[in-house]
């Protein structure tokens, strides 16, 4: 699924070239050289503090780059004409205050406001885009429900229903399977997967969780400073090759086996 705008002849929707960023005068990454198709679904996986989240607001126009291009839907990042069609979901977006009383209709409703309609209401159509939004993501019979109320997972549809009521068309986000349920992470996954394939939607998201991320996204990318692999989610190296990637070392003779496979992947959520 990878680079079909070398099949198709058309723009790609983001592309990066050799892009570096910097926070604090430090090196954060380096280089970076990708581009991302319409309907694509891309995992961006990596250690802490590998850059997955500095790339992301880097592609928001947020961070400043200090080399390389982006370019959206051929435009420069946060340019006006692109306004809109972006939907971000921030890292623990769904850890909304118990104090905070708002209603998933209510919450999804502020994803349809800009500044023609902030005033007035915006009337049918942002009724409907409320109400297919809420749809899309099966939360109608909780709809008038506080939001305090709603399990971790269906907070999470909430805030993606309220990004889907904005009519973003790439969306953005930072780990939003922290916290949820087994259930309701698989129903999440399988959520966005219908999205890039029915609504045409293209999502870049970020996850710590490796398996979920290749049972579900068609392509990933392992960043790490610098872009370790990008490829198809079903030949993501295993363990000991993506050490090699990374420029590890092997300290041991002995190769790894099943029993701290496990252990090796948690070390590398640390
Ligand atoms: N405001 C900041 N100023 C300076 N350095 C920062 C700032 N925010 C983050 N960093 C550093 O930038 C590096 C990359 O951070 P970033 O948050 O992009 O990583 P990440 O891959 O998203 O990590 P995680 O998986 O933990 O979310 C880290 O070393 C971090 O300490
Ligand atoms: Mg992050």
């Amino acid at each position: 699924m990878t680079n079909t705008s070398l099949e198709t002849n058309q723009a790609p929707l983001l592309n990066v070239e050799k892009l570096s960023v910097s926070r604090s005068g430090r090196s954060i990454i380096e280089d970076v050289c990708l581009t991302i198709d319409e309907g694509e679904f891309v995992g961006l996986v990596g250690p802490n503090g590998g850059g997955k989240t500095t790339f992301l607001l880097t592609i928001l126009g947020i961070l400043k780059s200090r080399k390389g291009i982006i370019e959206i839907y051929g435009q420069k990042p946060a340019s006006k004409s692109i306004l809109g069609k972006i939907g971000w979901v921030s890292q623990s977006a769904a850890n909304i205050p118990n104090n905070v009383r708002i209603t998933v209709r209510e919450l999804v409703q502020l994803g349809t406001l800009n500044a023609s309609n902030m005033f007035w209401g915006g009337g049918a159509t942002q009724y409907e885009q409320v109400k297919n939004a809420i749809e899309l993501v099966g939360l109608q019979d909780v709809e008038n429900r506080d939001i305090s109320q709603l399990s971790g997972g269906q907070r999470q549809r909430a805030i993606i229903a309220r990004i889907l009521a904005s009519k973003a068309e790439f969306i953005l986000l930072d780990e939003p399977l922290v916290g949820i349920d087994r259930e309701s992470r698989n129903s999440l996954l399988k959520f966005l997967d219908k999205l890039c394939h029915e609504s045409q939607k293209t999502i870049l998201m970020v996850s710590h969780d490796i398996a979920a991320i290749q049972q579900t996204s068609h392509r990933m990318i392992y960043l790490e400073e610098r872009i370790r692999y990008d490829g198809a989610a079903n030949c993501f190296p295993d363990l000991a090759d993506l050490a090699a990637l990374r420029g590890i070392q092997p300290v041991h003779e002995h190769n790894y086996t099943e029993n701290n496979l496990y252990q090796l992947e948690n070390l590398e959520k640390k």
